[in-house]
């Protein structure tokens, strides 16, 4: 084991599990216990209460608004909803087939040009950044859908929270109360994480005192990965793939037997249930009755049975939202998108908390390496 001059031998951990690499009010995981606090109001309380637009008050201001100051942010959210004309014409240049995650990432990316105050990083300036990104995360999202398939995007709708504002613009129509509710529950679930591999890209990436455009884009590059947010989208794929009720128990079995990964199911931190899990397994249930199809519903629990019995894992919260959100009639390969369209909230948090007291982030390695070589001409070697 290498010492380092500053770093007491011995100190990596493989992925850093364990590791306290920031201090942050914003939300804390109890792996044991598989409890989620958000500025300490419990997950379960937020989604039963709750509103997306109140939890994003929340995450940013460490308390909840008043009334009047919910109004003034939902105001201001919903006003910022139009994206600039310019990024939409980037967006129609892009290949067809281009993943929504990855066009979601270069957009944002572009959408630091239309913004002149950018790179002003003080609190009041970067509230307002988050405002933007917060409320354009939906038009992005639901117009890059659209643009694909050679529609026009749908204007957004400014009376229309972000849940109910993102399915009118990704389907054209208003949603029903029960969808849009359902899925504004689904955006405070996935709002934070303390530090996921996203959000603790993002802090590395504002503690160079980069703008908050330029941590947001390297965090959606950290959530497109398969074992982060990508798992979502995964997990519809292999339900589709299960095909019925009937083959869910040998196709786990087989997989598992193969040492495959089964995506939706373990976690980093949780050792028990995921509290986000409780909630989707409803919504899984109540959005198949809904539409009169529970074979997703039905599989999912099977396969949740069969992975418990067999390997002891519990889902994640992947694992349900995935045939919620198919269920409500919402293409694959958004799911990992709309999970930007929640985290974002989180991510803008913590370059706020970031910025507000920022130290370089820069960890050492553990040098594994060889030294003292002698240097060989390349004619010789
Ligand atoms: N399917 C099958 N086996 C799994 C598994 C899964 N989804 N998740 C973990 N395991 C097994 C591993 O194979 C390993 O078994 P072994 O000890 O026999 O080798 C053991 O459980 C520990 O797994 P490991 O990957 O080391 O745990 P981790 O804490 O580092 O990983 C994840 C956490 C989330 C990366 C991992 O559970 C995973 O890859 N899950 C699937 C992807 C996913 O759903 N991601 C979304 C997370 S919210």
């Amino acid at each position: 084991m290498t010492t380092k001059a500053n770093a007491p031998a011995g100190t990596s951990a493989a992925g850093l599990r364990g590791v306290a690499a920031a201090t942050s009010s914003i939300s804390d995981v109890n792996g044991e216990k598989g409890e989620l606090i958000y500025q300490g109001y419990n997950i379960h309380d937020l989604a039963e209460h709750s509103t997306f637009e109140e939890v994003i008050f929340l995450l940013w201001n460490k308390r909840l608004p008043t009334s009047s100051e919910l109004s003034a942010l939902e105001r201001s959210l919903r006003a910022a909803y139009e994206v600039p004309g310019e990024v939409i014409a980037l967006i129609k240049q892009f290949p067809r087939d281009t993943d929504p995650i990855d066009v979601l990432r270069t957009a944002v990316s572009a959408m630091e040009f239309y913004d002149r105050d950018a790179r002003n990083i003080s609190r009041e300036a970067s509230v307002k950044t988050a405002i933007k990104l917060t409320a354009q995360f939906s038009t992005l999202v639901a117009g890059a859908d659209r643009i694909r398939r050679g529609l026009e995007p749908v204007p957004p709708a400014g009376l229309l929270n972000i849940a109910a504002n993102f399915l009118y613009q990704l389907k054209g129509e208003r949603p029903s109360e029960r969808d849009a509710r359902i899925f504004d529950v689904c955006l405070i679930l996935h709002a934070d994480h303390e530090l996921n591999a996203s959000t603790f890209t993002a802090r590395v990436v504002a503690g160079t005192l980069a703008d908050m455009y330029a941590a947001v884009t390297a965090a959606i590059g950290a959530l497109s990965g398969p074992l982060h947010g990508g798992a979502n989208t995964n997990v519809m794929k292999t339900l589709l793939e299960i095909g019925a009720v009937e083959n869910a128990e040998p196709y786990i079995k087989k997989a598992l037997a193969e040492k495959r990964k089964i995506m939706g199911f373990g976690h980093a931190v949780y050792k028990t249930e995921d509290p986000r899990a409780t909630h989707l397994r409803k919504f899984s249930k109540e959005t198949g009755e809904a539409a009169g199809d529970s074979k997703w519903y039905e599989m999912s629990r099977k396969v949740e049975e069969v992975i418990m019995r067999e390997k002891g894992l519990f889902p994640n919260v992947d694992f349900y939202s995935a045939s919620t959100y198919y269920m409500m009639g919402i293409p694959l390969d958004l799911y990992t998108p709309i999970f930007a369209v929640s985290r974002i909230s989180g991510w803008t948090g913590h370059i706020l908390e970031q910025y507000a007291d920022n130290k370089l982030i820069r960890p050492r390695a553990e040098y594994v390496g060889q030294r003292d070589l002698t240097y060989i001409p390349i004619e010789q070697r």
